[in-house]
């Protein structure tokens, strides 16, 4: 099949590399031309576990291509995927859908013969009729169908979640649409990854409502992780105990800093609007978004309560800035909020993270970076681990204690058991185990 990726991001490159990887004709096409050569050259502008590999290999073999021009690849495709960007909106939080509808509008005067539209950008309820109207109004002759094929791609994690999903959600009840999407996911439907066939309305609504059900389970157990500190009760323990109910399942259910990265925060606050311009507001999502934007400042709080409640001229060491591990992307990474509060109560910052330094330099300010842990831990009055990188997770606390002036882990991701800091000599407070003061 002959597939064409509007939009050479993350889903655009990560979607059309492991298409290609399955024997499919793949073009990815992107408006930069500096972003297009380096792929050419197999040079990835994203950190993601194996991608670069992937698309090498595939650019070798010839499946895998990379142009900025739109008309030859779209007249000749199969199935053209709309993989843009839709950021919130600056001023009321609905996704920002200018590029979807440019992309609509481009494709429409490219295409030739019957063609797949597929959007796969995360966008609104009602979108795909949107981009039919426009793909209609632009080329009133055109031979087409519009799907919503949502991704589901985890950053860091985005192979394996691309190869074998839990599901292929694909909404649209034209049967020529739905007998070609078959033939594209026919190599993942092989390894038994089931295909839901839906209206595409409703395929639309399953990405948000999916998103905005983890980021509620996620808050969910940082609410009882609070609870927790205040009952003397244990929030992995709960989280265990509660997840071994398969009605509730155990993933999503480590209490940490609060949600960030790029979709959850976005696509809560869309599925919010929505829901109100739709006069049926998701008061369970509303609530979701505040009490995760507090956790943050509430996090900062945690780290002053264990310093002795104050940290005017004291140095905090921060482990790890990523939103999470295994990628360089800071958006809405709660590291952020989290040293801004802290500066704002008189702490000098000093960070390390393995792939996120440089853009983190750009979201902040008076900030110190280092190259290891160890180095940015000299003098330190605390280490605070933000970020669950697996190059923390075997720290040198010996080491550590012999360059700090306080020896103190604040653990917000609960990667230690409390027992095995405290042997070194270190104090150590996690999130939902036990009172700081106990
Ligand atoms: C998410 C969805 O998982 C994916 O299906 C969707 O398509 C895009 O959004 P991603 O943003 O890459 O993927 O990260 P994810 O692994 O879901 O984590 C999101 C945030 O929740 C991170 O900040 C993470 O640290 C946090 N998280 C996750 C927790 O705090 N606790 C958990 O138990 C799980």
């Amino acid at each position: 099949m002959r597939l064409v990726m509007i939009g050479s991001g993350y889903v655009g490159l990560v979607s059309g590399a492991c298409f290609a990887d399955f024997g499919h004709e793949v073009i990815c096409i992107d408006k930069i031309a500096t972003k297009i050569e380096s792929l050419e050259r197999g040079e990835i502008p994203i950190f993601e576990p194996g991608l670069g590999p992937m698309v090498q290999s595939n650019l070798a073999a010839g499946r895998l291509r990379f142009t900025t021009d739109f008309t030859g690849p779209v007249a000749e495709a199969d199935v053209v995927f709309i993989a843009v960007g839709t950021p919130s909106r600056r001023g009321d939080g609905h996704a920002d859908l200018s590029y979807v509808h440019a992309a609509a509008r481009e494709i429409a005067r490219a295409m030739q013969g019957f063609t797949v539209v597929v959007t796969k950008s995360t966008v609104p309820v009602g979108t795909g009729d949107e981009v039919e109207r426009i793909i209609r109004e632009e080329n009133p002759d055109a031979d087409f169908a519009v799907v919503s094929n949502p991704e589901f791609l985890r950053e860091g994690a985005a192979i394996a979640d691309f190869k074998r999903p839990d599901r292929i959600v694909i909404g649209t009840e034209d049967p020529r649409a739905e007998k070609v999407m078959r033939e594209v996911y026919r190599p993942l439907y092989l390894n038994q990854s089931p295909l839901f066939f839906c209206e595409r309305r409703t395929s639309e609504l399953i990405k948000y409502a999916g998103n905005a059900f983890l980021a509620m389970k996620i808050t969910f157990i940082n609410e009882i992780a609070d609870l927790c500190e205040q009952v003397g009760a244990d929030v992995q323990k709960v989280a265990k105990g509660i997840g071994l109910d398969r009605r509730i399942g155990d993933k999503f259910l480590h209490a940490g800093p609060g949600y960030g990265g790029s979709c959850f925060p976005k696509d809560t606050v869309a599925l919010v609007k929505t829901a109100q311009d739709h006069d049926s507001p998701m008061r369970l999502v509303e609530t979701t978004v505040a009490v995760n934007d507090t956790r943050k400042r509430a996090m900062a709080r945690k780290v002053v309560a264990a310093c002795g409640g104050d940290v005017r001229g004291k140095t905090l060491a921060i482990l790890g800035l990523t939103f999470k591990p295994n990628t360089d992307d800071m958006r809405e990474a709660p590291s952020l909020a989290i040293i801004q509060a802290l500066q704002d109560k008189g702490a000098t910052i000093r960070a390390y993270d393995p792939e996120g330094a440089e853009a983190a330099r750009e979201m902040t300010s008076g900030v110190v970076f280092g190259k290891d842990p160890y180095e940015i831990a000299d003098g330190a009055d605390a280490l605070v681990l933000v970020t669950e990188w697996d190059e923390f997770r075997a720290l040198d606390f010996a080491r550590l204690r012999g360059r700090m002036a306080q020896p103190l882990l604040v653990d917000l991701r609960n990667v230690y058991p409390a027992e095995e800091v405290e042997r070194h000599g270190f104090r150590y407070v996690g999130v939902g185990r036990k009172p700081i003061d106990a």
